[in-house]
């Protein structure tokens, strides 16, 4: 047998994304914090998982809960302290664990000391460090460039009589980086907590960093339907993923590349060809991981999965990992777009392709959307733009422990509603019950990193139709595996034509097949995924 190949941390390893306002409140005052994911540490241990991602912890006014940063150096004391942060990181590296921070460059909060200072005046020392306009003759914003939360992107100071930008939340006003001064003190803040020994940043809104520089117009969006965000009025070409961001992004990376291996994230919503771009090149290196959201944005359709995968594979620079994630905070939860059953495929398929898979807290015992109440919505985007049915606070409802009060979240309030059946859905019910997501996770996530073929083994597509998807999975000199995946609620089957082979189910979405022997032909049930592992495949 050969020897597996070496590989990084982050390319065998598990990824597990932490909302951590809803994972686990320690104080019982309704909102999580770093004491409480301490808690947790040894249930993402026993999960398998290798490093936990926390959404961002530091102080914030909370606009945007805690995308909207006013001290990059500090921790929300809501959240605790600094030296429940030192702890926690301890604990983590204790546990063979490895902590990514959630890193927001793109924007500050407008209570940041910077953008108090720039806003001050128009020759403030600071004034450059943010995007300050004048306004057209008649008084109207620069251009044309619309919110992501709804509305003009331009916000009009009164004091100093220019607008400033903004991509996201009036409260959130974009930095300039062409601003050399904004850049340096960016690498400064990370590299104060790559002292720290955070293994790793995810990099929020990445291909929104900079911006045409003339500030051109952005185009009609010929697509635009009215049940979208209004953002999607306009193509944003002209105040995203600009040709600069590559250089800044290489020396952001050249600075992770001081310590070692340490790992970049980069959150970027772009179709496969630029979104691979952010890889950077041999000479110019840029982000280990940008974000591969396929998984999240295509339509849960055999062949149109099966080709996004192929096209992404192939889309990959030569060294360039790939990676797959299937939910997180911005988006309805995997069960609620495809259900739950189907939801159980998707485990399968995340964490059998190539690639480092990112898991969204919750999603392992099968969390649903949760109905909030319109007087109780708090995101920004669902609170802008009500009619549209945008907000992202039923995807971050609190996580379901067991079935004490609050599902074992809180002895407080919790800050959102939980979802009404966490007596029934919950970690503690799942552990036991064999049968439950939860151990469909924790075995799938067991099996893959027992097997070099399906940790890191290459990916060879074998079939799709309407109905299944067929992969296999192999590293040299080890057994390879057949994944096989109904995305339908009805029977199929699978009778490849030339092919023999021989293997036995490992994990199946319906434990009772496991154990089965097949051979040249499998009849699938409706909702059923399969890992067969091959005796013979020819
Ligand atoms: C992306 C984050 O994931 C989202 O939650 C946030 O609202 C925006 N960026 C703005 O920071």
């Amino acid at each position: 047998m050969k020897q597996h190949q070496q590989h990084l941390w982050w390319q065998d390893g598990i990824i597990y994304q932490i909302y951590p306002r809803s994972f686990q409140d320690s104080n019982d005052d309704g909102i999580g914090d770093l004491k409480g994911i301490l808690r947790r540490l040894d249930y993402l241990r026993e999960l398998g998982i290798k490093a936990i991602w926390i959404s961002p912890i530091y102080p914030s006014p909370m606009a945007d809960f805690g995308y909207d940063i006013s001290d990059y150096k500090g921790i929300w004391p809501g959240f605790g302290t600094m030296e429940d942060f030192d702890e926690l990181l301890r604990q983590v590296h204790a546990a063979g664990m490895k902590l990514i921070l959630d890193l927001v460059p793109n924007h500050s909060s407008d209570e940041h000391p910077w953008f108090v200072e720039s806003r001050s005046s128009r020759d403030n020392p600071k004034r450059d460090w943010y995007i300050w306009k004048d306004p057209r003759p008649d008084g109207s914003p620069p251009n044309n460039w619309l919110a992501c939360f709804g509305g003009s992107a331009w916000e009009w100071d009164e004091q100093t009589k220019q607008y400033y930008y903004h991509a996201f939340l009036t409260k959130q006003p974009d930095l300039n980086w062409r601003n050399p001064e904004v850049e340096k003190a960016m690498l400064d803040i990370i590299r104060f907590w790559l002292d720290k020994g955070v293994d790793g940043f995810r990099i929020d809104a990445m291909w929104h960093m900079i911006k045409d520089e003339q500030l051109r117009d952005n185009p009609q969006n010929p697509d635009y339907e009215p049940t979208m965000a209004t953002y999607n009025q306009l193509l944003p070409v002209y105040s995203t993923d600009q040709p600069e961001m590559h250089a800044i992004v290489s020396r952001m990376r050249r600075l992770l590349d001081e310590y070692p291996e340490r790992l970049m994230i980069a959150e970027i919503y772009l179709p496969v060809n630029r979104l691979v771009a952010y890889y950077g090149a041999p000479h110019q290196r840029e982000a280990h991981l940008p974000f591969n959201f396929m998984l999240i944005s295509l339509p849960w359709e055999p062949k149109t999965v099966a080709t996004a995968i192929d096209e992404y594979e192939a889309a990959l620079p030569d060294d360039g990992w790939p990676n797959w994630v299937m939910g997180n905070h911005d988006q309805p939860r995997i069960t609620s777009r495809i259900g739950q059953q189907q939801a159980r495929v998707a485990a399968v398929l995340l964490l059998t392709l190539r690639g480092t898979p990112t898991l969204y807290y919750g999603d392992e015992i099968g969390m649903r959307d949760v109905p909030i109440p319109q007087d109780e919505v708090q995101d920004p985007q669902g609170l802008n733009m009500p009619e549209k049915n945008l907000s992202r606070d039923p995807e971050r409802t609190p996580m379901q422990w067991d079935n004490s009060g609050n599902a074992g979240f809180t002895g407080g309030k919790p800050w959102l509603r939980l979802d009404r059946t966490w007596m029934r859905v919950n970690v503690q019910q799942q552990k036991q019950d064999k049968f439950s997501t939860l151990c469909l996770y924790q075995r799938l996530i067991r099996l893959r990193q027992q097997e070099p073929s399906l940790m890191t083994g290459a990916y060879r597509p074998v079939y799709s139709d309407h109905q299944v998807i067929a992969y296999l999975r192999q590293s040299e000199g080890y057994a390879g595996f057949l994944i096989l995946l109904n995305l339908t609620h009805r029977p199929c089957y699978f009778r490849p034509v030339n092919i023999k082979f021989k293997g036995r189910v490992v994990i199946d979405t319906f434990p009772e097949q496991e154990s089965l022997q097949v051979e040249n032909t499998i009849d699938l049930g409706g909702d059923e995924a399969m890992v067969i592992k091959l005796e013979q495949w020819q």
